[in-house]
């Protein structure tokens, strides 16, 4: 890594299809971020395990996240883009750092209490430690930004903590991250409840649009997108589903919301959902091509996955090591 390089970490879950809000959200920003900070993206495998998962599956959307990342426009040659369980780092520092991390900080995530009501039936020390992971995740490569969706902030603040708590025991141990928030797009909400963020895990298909969905699909769901009783397409408080199709049009298409007004003004939502969901189409067609392509060649994927947890790992191990020593682990030679 150049000295003066900044260094930018993110990770992805393979546990679902990725939504227009992951991409919108995070991955169709990451791309930019290539020329500014030396990149990592991590296919988060090992936090997947927290709640029960069908190995098949698991595998198949391993390879699928990171033909995903790459159909999206991320260059493995400007990127280390590679898979959690590949660098097994990330395993040996989150141990240490659960020796760093209290019961209580981990008992207050939000992401913890919502998992645990859902998963009754598995409340695992997984799921409670797993932010200690992801703190793992960012430190191992002296992180300095974070580009996460709104509802990773609290973790990103927690690793902050840990490694805050950590550098005043052993100072100069680990960079203190900050996370960053996409500039547009950054929440976009379920078309069917559009109060709430669209989630790929929300059981109701109709309230996601998935990257890799057909363009009949994508254009069925935005037809059906809740609106409101009013029909004048203006972006205003109160009208949480045209404000949520207005943002998802305004990031495909680049145009403002004053443009977007002007534009469909005289003109019902009917018009408006058509137009929204074609360009959400067309957006997503050389993407979905791309993906199609790579995941024919997973040989190719093979190659990406170990030219990528090398890189990884030889960022990781320095990091690695050096809070080994630290802490007074013998090292051997
Ligand atoms: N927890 C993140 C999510 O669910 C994924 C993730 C794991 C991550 N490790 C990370 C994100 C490190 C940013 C940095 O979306």
């Amino acid at each position: 890594m150049l000295q003066d390089q900044k260094v930018s970490f993110s990770g992805v879950q393979p546990s679902g299809n990725l939504t227009i809000g992951n991409y919108l959200g995070a991955i169709r920003n990451f791309s930019t971020f290539s020329e500014q900070y030396k990149c990592f993206y991590c296919v988060v495998d090992s936090h997947a395990i927290t709640v029960r998962q069908v190995p098949a599956d698991l595998r198949r959307r391993t390879y699928e996240t990171l033909a995903l990342y790459m159909a999206c426009g991320l260059d493995p040659e400007k990127n280390t883009l590679y898979v959690q369980s590949q660098v097994s780092a990330h395993a040996e520092l989150a141990w240490m750092l659960n020796c760093f991390t209290m019961f209580g900080e981990l008992s207050r995530m939000t992401q913890f209490k919502d998992k645990s009501a859902k998963h009754a039936d598995n409340i695992n020390a997984g799921l409670f430690t797993y932010p200690v992971l992801m703190a793992a995740d960012i430190l191992l490569y002296q992180t300095d930004v974070v580009p996460v969706g709104i509802d990773q902030k609290q973790h990103v603040e927690l690793c902050r903590d840990i490694a805050t708590r950590f550098n005043a025991l052993y100072p100069d141990t680990f960079t203190i991250p900050e996370p960053i928030m996409a500039s547009s797009g950054k929440k976009i909400m379920s078309l069917a409840d559009p109060t709430k963020k669209m989630s790929k895990s929300d059981e109701n298909t109709n309230a996601v649009v998935y990257i890799l969905d057909d363009k009949d699909t994508i254009i069925r769901k935005f037809k059906r997108a809740v609106t409101d009783s009013d029909t004048v397409v203006r972006y205003a408080e109160g009208k949480d589903g045209i404000n949520n199709l207005m943002t998802i049009y305004s990031c495909y298409t680049g145009k403002e919301f004053d443009e977007i007004e002007r534009e469909f003004d005289g003109r019902g939502y009917g018009d408006f959902k058509l137009a929204v969901g074609e360009a959400c189409a067309d957006a997503l067609a050389p993407v979905q091509a791309r993906f199609r392509e790579l995941m024919a060649d997973k040989a190719y994927l093979e190659e990406m996955m170990k030219k990528g947890a090398a890189e990884a790992s030889y960022y990781a191990r320095k990091t690695l090591s050096k809070v080994q020593r630290k802490l007074g682990f013998v090292q051997l030679k």
